[in-house]
């Protein structure tokens, strides 16, 4: 059942607004409905990935209030009156951000599950840090788990990202 499905049978429902992508967003959650929940299921923000749901994979990483987070490890309702940036928002303008085409460059995507926590970590890592060493990176994406590529590819990507 989806959380969305669950929240219409919740009578503990609460309206929550907040900042997602720039954009202002309302929605109906219930009190245990993760962040992840509301962006993939109320807001239809599908490029947030769910691996493991209990925060070791990073496949859920979005950008909240400029940090990187697991939103499968927060609740919808600690995000209201917060800014939320996921996957979809470094592409808004319609071209990809230049993480994105960082990783697209390096051949840094196999089966692309992983790929969205990752560039998500990489953005932030990029927004703070413009330079980054590897040791650095690699560091950034720690919480990150990829089961295909090896990493190292992952790395140059960011690396070429990086100023
Ligand atoms: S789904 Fe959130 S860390 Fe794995
Ligand atoms: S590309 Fe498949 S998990 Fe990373």
């Amino acid at each position: 059942m989806t959380a969305a499905a669950g929240d219409r049978g919740n009578g503990t429902a609460m309206e929550i607004r907040l900042t997602v992508n720039d954009a202002e967003r309302v929605a109906d959650v219930a009190p245990t409905t993760t962040l992840v929940e509301l962006l993939r299921d109320h807001l239809a923000l599908t490029g947030t990935k769910v691996g493991c749901g209990h925060g070791e994979c990073g496949a859920c990483t979005v950008i909240l209030d400029g940090r990187p987070v697991s939103a499968c490890l927060v609740f919808a309702a600690q995000c209201r009156g917060r800014k939320v940036l996921t996957i979809e928002g470094l592409s808004a303008s319609g071209e990809a951000d230049r993480v994105q085409r960082a990783f697209v460059k390096a051949g840094a995507v196999q089966c692309g599950y992983c790929t969205p926590g990752m560039i998500v970590s990489a953005y932030a890592l990029l927004s703070s840090n413009p330079r980054p060493s590897r040791r650095e990176i690699e560091e950034a994406i720690s919480g990150n788990l990829c089961r295909c590529t090896g990493y190292v590819k992952i790395v140059d990507a960011i690396d070429g990202a990086s100023e």
